[in-house]
């Protein structure tokens, strides 16, 4: 099935105002070069065509690379493969769940995959849940697209499943921009996202409430190959440039960070054993992903 990029990107376009989404309340702000400014400019516009979901991953037989080869040595390797996602995923617990994720990476900057037909895609995004707790995830991050002459768009997004993913109109991003994501649960309802691109001058602060309930178990920073939501099927996944999720952290009510230090390094595998994306730990708290 072939979906233009516009309707793949925004499906049946539904505007909403900062108000309530299905029990969900939320107030927005915006900062615009430092300044406070009329945050109604941002409208959120609900995207019920794609699914943004971390599926089970399978632990690793073999590493691939030197630099894993050397990290195993040290013991500093978690490898997995997804089916559906590529890079880092950290775990607490019942006993001191989590508070906050943050992370700064670059928006995808796409090139066509000679196979795979166009257009093709990439969604990079940091989020709180959707694994052991697989009921629910609040996230946030930023798509790409690019179509079939190599032109890219991109959006940033929002979502906490189950409820719907938002794309935020008129927070600029552009592929290669860095921006930044900060999601901080304050109890198991209630959070905050913050999305920023300082590069081009832009913050967002969204505060929620009445959210579907969070188990604040997992974290993660990923670079997904997402679903479509009619056919369930994944979106070509395009190639891409080196991805880095730098200064990651992910603290928990108790003030510990669990960042990346021990987290599971997952890669993305296609049904036929390929390798198309690559997490590599670089230190305690930055890694890249890689287009294969
Ligand atoms: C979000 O909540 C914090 C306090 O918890 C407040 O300082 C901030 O102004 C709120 N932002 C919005 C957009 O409501
Ligand atoms: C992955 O390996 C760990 C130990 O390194 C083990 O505890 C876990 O059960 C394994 N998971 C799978 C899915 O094989
Ligand atoms: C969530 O996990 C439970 C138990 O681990 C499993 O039975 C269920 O099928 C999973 N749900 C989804 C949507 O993956
Ligand atoms: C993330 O946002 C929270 C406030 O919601 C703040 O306390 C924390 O310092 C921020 N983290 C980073 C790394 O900016
Ligand atoms: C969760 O935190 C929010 C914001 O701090 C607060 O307004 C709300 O009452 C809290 N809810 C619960 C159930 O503690
Ligand atoms: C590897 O990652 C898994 C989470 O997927 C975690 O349960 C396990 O403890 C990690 N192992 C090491 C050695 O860090």
């Amino acid at each position: 099935m072939r979906h233009s990029v516009f309707s793949l990107l925004l499906g049946a376009i539904s505007l909403i105002t900062p108000a309530v989404v299905s029990g969900l309340e939320f107030t927005v702000s915006l900062e615009q070069d430092g300044k406070t400014v009329d945050a109604s400019k941002l409208q959120f516009v609900k995207i019920p065509s794609l699914r943004h979901r971390r599926r089970g991953h399978r632990n690793a037989t073999t590493t691939t690379t030197t630099r894993q080869h050397e990290n195993a040595k040290r013991g500093n390797n978690n490898i997995s493969y997804s089916d559906n996602w590529c890079g880092a995923s950290s775990r607490s617990d019942d006993a001191d769940p989590i508070r906050n994720v943050f992370g700064y990476f670059t928006v995808p900057d796409l090139k066509l995959r000679p196979t795979g037909g166009a257009p093709q895609f990439a969604a990079a995004w940091i989020g709180i849940d959707g694994a052991k707790c697989n009921q629910t995830l609040l996230q946030a991050g930023v798509t790409t697209v690019v179509n079939s002459n190599g032109g890219q768009s991109a959006s940033a997004w929002w979502e906490w499943y189950p409820g719907a993913a938002y794309s935020i109109a008129n927070l600029p991003v552009k592929p290669g921009d860095w921006v930044s994501v900060n999601i901080t649960a304050h109890n198991a309802t209630s959070g905050r996202i913050i999305v920023t691109n300082a590069q081009r001058g832009y913050s967002m602060t969204l505060n929620l409430t009445s959210g579907p309930k969070l188990c604040r178990w997992d974290v993660e920073w990923i670079l997904e190959d997402f679903y479509e939501a009619e056919s369930n099927k994944q979106v070509p996944f395009a190639s891409f440039q080196d991805l880095w999720f730098l200064d990651t952290e992910a603290t928990t009510v108790r003030g510990k960070n669990i960042g990346i230090n021990g987290a599971a390094m997952v890669h993305l595998m296609d049904p036929k054993g390929k390798v198309l994306c690559q997490a590599e730990k670089y230190d305690d708290a930055n890694f890249v992903i890689t287009s294969h």
